[in-house]
């Protein structure tokens, strides 16, 4: 069996952070939600996986590479418009070939033990098997009806009325069939080759599509809350390890990790919570829900319930920062100097909290 990753598209719906990076690189509890996926394959036991790339390809080359550090061998597919989550897969007919394969869209995160439902599906007869969970907003997502035996009878993608809750994750297995699907079906109105339509395909020509009902938490980082609700669930399900350096004067609560080379000084940290790599944490107060990834410096600070990406600075600021996600290389300061006023140089589509 074969891996397929999608991590294409535009992210538009996380600007200004995807302005200058790649939307699956983006980092809950420190890890990008691409690399989680990448895991969540591997630990099906799959070594090939081919990862459909578009405008941010070099990033995403350079941070994955060829797959070494999860002995896996990843090879690329490039995708020069994002066409729709079917076109992905009609481009990657050369990779898959005639093997069975679990196609994971690269910005979703979800709660462990899928890796066993991927690997059970290598070995079935079924043609396709597609992951379904319970959500509030079934207009955001695909969405299926299944029939009073719980079969799948209709598939619609982002409908205006939905008549069911039941929203397909972006986890979906599929054999060689789906190519037929794919290369049949036309683009929706959006202008894409919709995966549901493909879906449909099948399942109108009698192939057989399992359902299976997620129980678990399920997130579609798509949008900053989103990214943040991620992060809190992935927070209280990791192994906490101190591996830096904490002073006698810090507080560090039970649920906290703190990589290695940073530092924690005269300064509290409340769990679930990660400090990042050669980061520094000086008589500040980092509360529980909160991200902290590598080189960032926080002083004289307070915040909680947020995410900082790497290389930024935080420092002297009054009040607490709450419910952020702040890009990489920002810095947020109270200037020492008068006069007293908010002094900003802040990217298109930012958003700005002020007291
Ligand atoms: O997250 C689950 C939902 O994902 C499903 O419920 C929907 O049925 C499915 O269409 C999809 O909807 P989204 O609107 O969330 O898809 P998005 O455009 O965000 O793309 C999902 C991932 O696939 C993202 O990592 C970008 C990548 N992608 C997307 C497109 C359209 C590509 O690599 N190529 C593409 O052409």
């Amino acid at each position: 069996m074969k891996g397929l990753i999608l991590s294409g598209g535009k992210g538009t719906r996380l600007y200004p952070l995807t302005y200058t990076s790649a939307k699956q690189l983006i980092p809950v509890a420190n890890k990008p939600v691409l690399f989680r996926v990448i895991e969540s394959i591997r630990d099906a036991g799959i070594s090939d996986i081919g990862i459909v790339v578009g405008d941010t390809a070099n990033e995403v080359r350079e941070a994955v590479g060829r797959g070494d550090r999860w002995d896996v061998n990843v090879s690329y597919i490039e995708q020069n418009e994002p066409l729709g989550l079917a076109h992905a897969v009609k481009i990657s007919e050369d990779f898959l070939g005639d093997d069975r394969f679990v196609m994971f869209l690269g910005d979703n995160v979800i709660e462990g033990g899928i890796s066993q439902l991927i690997a059970e599906f290598a070995h079935s007869d079924w043609n396709s098997q597609i992951v379904l969970t319970r959500v509030d907003c079934p207009e955001r997502y695909g969405v299926a009806e299944l029939n009073d035996k719980g079969r799948i009878e209709r598939l619609v993608e982002k409908p205006k009325n939905p008549t069911s809750d039941l929203a397909l994750v972006g986890i979906y297995m599929f054999d060689n069939s789906v190519m037929e699907a794919v290369n049949t079906i036309s683009p929706s109105w959006r202008g894409e080759l919709e995966i549901t339509d493909a879906i449909q395909w099948l399942v109108d020509s009698g192939k057989a599509v399992h359902p299976y009902l997620h129980r678990g938490w399920w997130i579609d980082t798509g949008e900053p809350g989103q990214m943040l609700e991620a992060n809190d669930l992935v927070l209280e399900e990791i192994d906490y390890k101190i591996e830096g350096y904490v002073d006698r004067d810090s507080q560090v609560g039970r649920r906290v990790t703190v990589e290695k080379g940073a530092e924690i000084i005269n300064s509290v940290i409340r769990g679930p919570a990660i400090i990042g790599q050669d980061s520094r944490i000086v008589n500040s107060y980092v509360g529980p829900f909160t991200s902290i990834y590598h080189h960032v410096v926080v002083e004289d600070s307070e915040i909680e319930h947020s995410v900082v990406l790497e290389y930024s600075r935080l420092t002297r600021i009054s009040g607490r920062i709450q419910d952020s996600l702040i890009g990489r290389y920002v810095t947020i300061e109270r200037s020492p100097i008068k006069p007293k006023s908010h002094k900003m140089t802040i990217g298109d589509h930012s958003q700005v909290g002020i007291l």
